[in-house]
């Protein structure tokens, strides 16, 4: 596939912008929408690949949705408007599609089998099967090692109590869409926090959801909880920029000298945005401001001033609030002073690549020296000095393309990453907007 030759940048990053909405919450919107009576108007689309997955699983499904210019409308029927698949239902790329779709199908009465491109197909899918079994649905993995192609055969639900045992919103969100259609609550226990856009989003769309942590939940975790045979409403909503996104131009501004940018609209949901705190740990100058709520999610305006940065350790329990911001975590480690070393990172090898493999050989072939963990990495900061221009392999995963242009940004030469066109499966605008900003 096609590789994009990035150059440094030729002046600093300055002024405002604002990233297309956010991916994981349009998920959510779209497989809620389409099990809603009524409309659902999701505003500020991305249209990645991987939310466009979403919409032809549920258009497979026999859910009527139209997309234009950045809006799209879903047709709920509620839920027994989704009728059994005429083929194999195609995922892409994209964990959360599957994941969550899994859970959708887990409490239709029909069969439905999931699949995917090569990196999903290599996917750990058992995360789902086991809890949607438990609460009754016959859900199995084709090759039976737990990968897919799932076959899901939905029936009759009944509520569980379940605690995750990897720290995964997806998985979290799977047994909440099971659970909304089960007899009975549906209660997922959570050690450490996982993005909650599911929990935000529900309430919304009319279903009974509560969340029990701190002091309310007797064992110290985060309970969250749908009552099920759950009839949900149609509703309009505007996505905020996701901060994903938003990540990759927020670093390119605290490494090119001089740039201070600012990132508008732009989701800061507390669980998402561990990538800030930690940065911030390091010297960068990051401040939020204009911060609101808007549909039950935090917004505001992320401004990045160019700063020296110093490496550290990121503890396990930061993980999961910056987990698919590792690897431009690591492009900002590999330009600080001093050593950064990330652990309690496994689930990054089970990401779209082995992202602790990946990146580390990206980085070392930018001339970083990098030393690979079973559960992360060590990034050997350069202390400001330029990284090393060549050829890195992104494996097809969009979050390692886009990291490592902006680490060609801060580079000696260019550097020329293969199967670019992957930071589509996010963010297709990341390209023509980074040239742009960094006058490429
Ligand atoms: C996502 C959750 C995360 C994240 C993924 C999107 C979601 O995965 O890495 O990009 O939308 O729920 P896990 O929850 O499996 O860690």
């Amino acid at each position: 596939m096609a590789h994009e030759t990035v150059r440094p940048a030729s002046g600093p990053l300055v002024g405002e912008c604002r990233v297309g909405g956010d991916k994981s919450i349009a998920h959510r919107a779209l497989l809620l929408g389409a099990v809603a009576e009524g409309t659902t108007r999701i505003h500020n689309f991305a249209g990645g690949a991987d939310n466009r997955s979403t919409i032809g699983v549920l258009r497979a499904l026999g859910v009527t949705i139209r997309e234009a210019d950045g809006l799209v409308e879903v047709a709920g029927a509620g839920w027994s408007g989704l009728r059994a698949p005429a083929a194999a239902l195609d995922c892409g790329n994209s964990g959360t599609t599957m994941r969550l779709g899994a859970g959708l199908l887990a409490g239709r009465p029909f069969t439905a089998r999931l699949t995917g491109d090569r990196s999903l197909c290599a996917r750990p899918m058992g995360r789902v099967i086991e809890p949607l079994r438990a609460m009754g649905a016959d859900v199995g993995s084709e090759a039976g090692d737990g990968r897919p192609p799932l076959v899901v055969r939905g029936g009759r639900l009944h509520g569980i109590t379940y605690r995750l045992p990897v720290a995964s919103a997806q998985v979290k969100s799977a047994i909440l869409l099971a659970g909304l259609q089960a007899a009975g609550e549906t209660r997922v226990i959570e050690a450490l926090p996982t993005r909650d856009h599911t929990e935000r989003l529900l309430p919304a769309f009319g279903a009974a959801v509560r969340v029990e942590a701190g002091a309310l939940a007797a064992d110290g975790e985060r309970h969250a909880i749908v009552a099920g045979e759950a009839r949900l409403r149609g509703v309009v909503l505007a996505l905020p920029g996701d901060f994903s996104a938003a990540a990759f131009l927020l670093v390119a501004a605290l490494l090119v000298p001089g740039s201070d940018l600012n990132v508008r609209d732009v989701g800061v949901n507390p669980t998402r945005t561990g990538l800030l705190d930690v940065l911030r740990a390091m010297g960068a100058g990051l401040e939020v401001g204009d911060e609101r709520v808007e549909g039950g999610e935090p917004v505001g305006t992320v401004r990045a001033r160019a700063s020296a940065l110093r490496g550290l350790d990121v503890p396990p329990g930061q993980v999961a609030a910056l987990i698919d911001e590792i690897p431009i975590l690591c492009v900002a480690a590999a330009r600080a002073a001093g050593t950064t070393r990330i652990t309690g990172a496994a689930e990054l090898r089970l990401k779209e690549s082995d992202r602790i493999a990946v990146m580390a050989a990206a980085l070392r072939a930018c001339g970083v020296a990098v030393e690979e963990l079973p559960d992360g990495l060590v990034v050997y900061g350069t202390g400001g000095a330029p990284l090393r221009g060549g050829a890195v392999a992104s494996h097809g995963d969009h979050r390692i393309v886009m990291a490592m242009a902006v680490a060609a940004l801060v580079a000696g030469a260019p550097i020329v990453i293969d199967d670019a066109a992957a930071a589509a499966v996010s963010d297709p605008a990341f390209f023509p907007r980074l040239r742009a900003l960094a006058g490429r």
